[in-house]
């Protein structure tokens, strides 16, 4: 008879044929940086993250590092908006001033963490749409050069890639010309290559501030019911010059993470979103379930569908438990 369950005996031989391992290496964490002074506000969508101020950032350069993860992506939430989101695309702004502080945070340490900006205009703009307006629509090319002057001036604060989340089409495109003009040639490009438009990312946009005041972004994002269209998204990422791709959210689109890696030739990275994240720790913390179990099995799974990194809000607390033992 065929046994599988042979190989299942001993927990030394599972761990032997084990096909998938989570390295603590490959994750990246989100983090969310606002104007002001020695704050630290937990998001209240969101257990466990957190709002920082620039001159606390000291604190998550330190946790990162000796958790061992890749880095950080920074989210900048600045304190006055406008039509063209134009603190996004200042050098003081936000988004620069915090990417500058890691950096030099990481100089005195003399360690290293691979820093991603998430370019994108919906933090910064009046209406909260991810570009700029022309009537109710999101105007594409108008939005091209002030997506690659944000990733010029993120880029020339230290970033080490730079990810455009806002589905603007030619916005990888745009941003390397951009960066490539202004001799940025070793700054990567991350594409948010297919995200879609979805209902997990409500957690974050009270963490950043930035639904849209009307309507959605069923215009730009993609429709969930769409398979085939996220590998032309991916497709033409990669034709623009992107070093990765991306498949947003993780969870419910690991079907497309799949049909990527098959795909392409770039690493992939899946993005564990807000919504994914929050749903976990409002069940631990009725008890519904326990979270480092489940953690793992999400984080396993990013892996064994193909992601050779995650961007996940679980980061820090994942690589204690690892380093404890306890997953
Ligand atoms: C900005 C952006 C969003 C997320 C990442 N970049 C929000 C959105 O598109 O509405 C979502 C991240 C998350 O939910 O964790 N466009």
């Amino acid at each position: 008879m065929i046994r599988l369950r042979r190989l299942r005996r001993t927990q030394k031989l599972r761990d032997a044929v084990a096909q998938t391992q989570v390295q603590v290496s490959k994750l990246i964490l989100p983090i969310f940086v606002e104007y002001g002074k020695n704050k630290k506000e937990e998001i209240p969508t969101m257990p466990g993250v957190y709002r920082y101020t620039v001159d606390r950032l000291g604190e998550v350069v330190r946790a990162a590092l000796q958790a061992k993860i890749l880095g950080l992506m920074v989210f900048g939430i600045p304190e006055t908006k406008d039509e063209k989101g134009s603190d996004a695309a200042d050098p003081n702004g936000i988004a620069a001033r915090a990417i500058r502080r890691i950096k030099e945070e990481c100089r005195a340490l003399g360690e290293e963490l691979y820093v991603v900006a998430d370019i994108c205009l919906c933090e910064y703009t009046s209406h909260g749409h991810c570009g700029v307006l022309c009537g109710k629509d999101v105007d594409n090319d108008a939005s091209l050069p002030l997506h690659a002057q944000a990733a010029l001036v993120c880029a020339q604060a230290g970033a080490d890639a730079v990810a455009p989340s806002s589905m603007m089409d030619g916005v990888v495109a745009a941003i390397r010309g951009k960066l490539d003009s202004e001799g940025l040639t070793n700054v990567a490009i991350m594409g948010y290559s297919a995200k879609f438009a979805s209902a997990f990312y409500g957690p974050f946009r009270d963490a950043a501030d930035s639904a849209p005041q009307q309507g959605d972004r069923k215009g730009y994002q993609m429709d969930f019911r769409n398979g085939r269209e996220a590998l032309r998204e991916i497709a033409a990422d990669e034709q623009e010059g992107a070093d990765f791709i991306m498949v947003k959210p993780a969870l419910a689109y690991l079907d497309v993470a799949r049909a990527a890696r098959e795909k392409s030739l770039l690493p992939l990275v899946v993005y564990n979103v807000s919504g994914e994240y929050s749903m976990v720790k409002a069940a631990a913390k009725a008890g519904f379930l326990d979270e480092k179990r489940i953690v793992q099995e999400i984080l396993t799974a990013f892996f064994r569908a193909g992601a050779d990194l995650v961007i996940t809000y679980h980061a820090l607390e994942y690589a204690k438990w690892k380093e404890n033992g306890e997953v």
